[in-house]
C-alpha cells in the first residue's frame, strides 16, 4: 500500500545470455547539454577524476568549508573536499527544461569549520517532495561502510520550471551540508510512467504517475564489475555497482561475459542504448548449465536497507549473450521477489527476438514483491 509521493526505485540488473546477432546500433547519446554540476563550497570550477567539470557556488549563502580530512578511499577530491554548510534553511534554484532529470546529491561526512560531523542532521526537499528526512550522513556512511554517499533521485520537472533544492537543518542545534549537486536530464522514456506496472503478490497493477519522484536504491551490473559514471551510456553518469556482495549464501551461480562473436543490439525493437551500457548487457550470471542442480537451489540477491511503506520498482535488464542459447525454450526461469512470483517462465531469447537482443522488463512491489516485464 502507501502510494508515497516518493517512490523508491530499486534497479536490479539481471543479465542472461545467449546467441548471436549483428547490426551496429545507432548511439542515441544525449547531448551533455543541460547538465549541471555544482561543487558546493568552492569558489572556482574544478574537474573531478572522471573528467566532469563542476562549477563553484560562491554566490550561495551558508558557509563554505573544507573537509578536515581526505579519506584515502575517496574516488575524487572534487566535489567531496569542499562543502556548503547551512545553519538555517537554504534553497538552490537551477534552471532546468521540463521533463525528467536525475538529481544527485553528494555527501562526505566530516567536520566542517567549527561544526562537527556528528551535529549534521537535516532534510532535503525538491519539486515539492521530501527527498531526505532527518538525514544523518555520518550514520549512513558508517552503515554502508563508505566514506562518501551519493543519493540519486529522478524528478519530473514541470514546464517552464526550475529545480529548487532546499536544505533544512532538523533543529537549531543541527546543521545541513552538501558537497556536490548534479542534475542530468534523462531521456523521457528511460522508464515508462504511462503504463501501470504489475504489482508482485497482488492482482492489480500499480499506476505510475508522471510526477512520481523516485529514489534509486540499487543499480547493479550483474555478473560484471562496477561501471563508473564516466563509463555509463548516453552520458547519464549512473553508477552500476557489482552484484557479488549482494548474493545470498553460497549459491553464486556462474558469472560470465558475452561470447566474443555476440554483438549487443540496441534499437527500436529492443532497449535503447541509454537503457544501460554494453558493459552491463555484456555480462551476466546464470545458475549454471545443469538443470538438476538448478532445481535444488535459488540464485538470490539480498538488497538491504529498504524502508517499509514505499513501493519499489524493480527493473531487470535482460540479454542473452551466451552460446549455445539461441532459441526459445533453451533457458527458461522464474523470478521471485520476497518469495512471491514476479515473473513466470522468462525466456530472454523469446522476449528479445534472439541472442544479443536486450529486454528491460519492469516490476513493481510494495513491501513485498514485483511483477513482470514491460517494454
Ligand atoms: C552556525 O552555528 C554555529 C553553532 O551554533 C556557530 O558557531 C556559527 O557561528 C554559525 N554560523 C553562522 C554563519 O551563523
Ligand atoms: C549521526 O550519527 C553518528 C554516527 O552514528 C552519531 O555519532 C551522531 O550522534 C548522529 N548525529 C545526530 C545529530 O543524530
Ligand atoms: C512529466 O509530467 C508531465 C505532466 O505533469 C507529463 O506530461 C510528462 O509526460 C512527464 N514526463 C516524463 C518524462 O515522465
Ligand atoms: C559463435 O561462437 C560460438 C562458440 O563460442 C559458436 O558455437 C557459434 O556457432 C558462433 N556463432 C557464429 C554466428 O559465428
Ligand atoms: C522467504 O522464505 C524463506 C524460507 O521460508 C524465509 O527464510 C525468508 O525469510 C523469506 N524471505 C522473505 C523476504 O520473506
Ligand atoms: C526458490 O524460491 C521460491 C520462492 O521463495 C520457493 O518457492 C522455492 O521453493 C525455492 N526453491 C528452492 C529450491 O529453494
Amino acid at each position: 500500500m502507501a502510494s508515497a509521493t516518493l517512490l523508491r526505485r530499486l534497479l536490479l540488473l539481471i543479465l542472461v545470455a545467449t546467441s548471436v546477432a549483428a547490426a551496429a546500433s545507432v548511439d542515441v547519446t544525449s547531448a551533455v547539454a543541460g547538465q549541471i554540476r555544482v561543487n558546493c563550497g568552492a569558489s572556482v570550477s574544478a574537474t573531478d577524476s572522471d573528467g566532469r567539470e563542476w562549477a563553484g557556488d560562491a554566490a550561495s549563502s551558508g558557509v563554505a568549508a573544507d573537509a578536515s580530512y581526505e579519506d584515502p578511499s575517496l574516488h575524487s577530491a572534487v566535489p567531496y573536499m569542499t562543502a556548503r554548510v547551512f545553519n538555517s534553511t537554504y534553497t538552490y534554484s537551477f534552471p532546468v527544461a521540463a521533463g525528467r532529470v536525475f538529481l544527485r546529491l553528494f555527501f562526505y561526512p566530516s567536520d566542517y569549520g567549527d561544526r562537527t560531523a556528528a551535529d549534521a542532521l537535516f532534510g532535503v526537499a525538491a519539486g515539492g517532495v521530501t527527498l531526505l528526512r532527518d538525514f544523518n550522513a555520518s550514520q549512513t556512511a558508517i552503515a554502508l561502510d563508505l566514506a562518501c554517499i551519493v543519493r540519486e533521485f529522478s524528478l519530473n520537472v514541470s514546464a517552464n520550471s526550475a529545480v529548487h533544492v532546499t536544505f533544512t537543518p532538523s533543529s537549531q542545534h543541527h546543521y545541513a551540508f552538501v558537497n556536490g549537486i548534479e542534475i542530468v536530464p534523462a531521456p523521457s522514456d528511460l522508464f515508462d510512467t504511462n503504463k501501470p506496472v504489475p504489482t508482485v503478490g497482488r492482482p492489480d497493477p500499480t499506476p505510475l504517475r508522471a510526477d512520481t519522484a523516485f529514489q534509486t536504491m540499487y543499480r547493479l551490473n550483474v555478473g560484471g564489475a562496477a561501471v563508473l559514471p564516466s563509463d555509463d551510456s548516453a552520458h547519464l553518469y549512473r553508477t552500476w555497482a557489482g552484484d557479488s556482495p549482494y548474493i545470498l549464501g553460497a549459491g553464486f551461480g556462474v558469472s560470465y561475459g558475452k561470447d566474443p562473436n555476440v554483438t549487443i543490439q540496441y534499437g527500436p525493437s529492443t532497449a535503447p542504448r541509454y537503457a544501460a551500457p554494453e558493459s552491463v548487457y555484456g555480462t551476466a550470471r546464470s545458475m549454471g548449465p545443469t538443470g538438476q542442480v538448478n532445481l535444488n537451489y535459488n540464485l538470490t540477491w539480498v538488497l538491504p536497507y529498504i524502508d517499509a511503506g514505499f513501493y519499489y520498482l524493480v527493473r531487470l535488464h535482460l540479454c542473452e549473450i551466451q552460446y549455445p542459447i539461441t532459441r526459445p525454450n533453451q533457458r527458461v526461469f522464474d523470478v521471485f521477489v520476497n518469495n512471491r512470483t514476479a515473473e513466470k517462465a522468462v525466456d530472454v531469447v523469446a522476449m528479445g527476438g534472439g541472442i544479443g537482443r536486450r529486454r528491460s522488463p519492469t516490476t513493481s512491489s510494495s513491501r513485498s514483491p514485483p511483477g513482470r516485464p514491460t517494454s
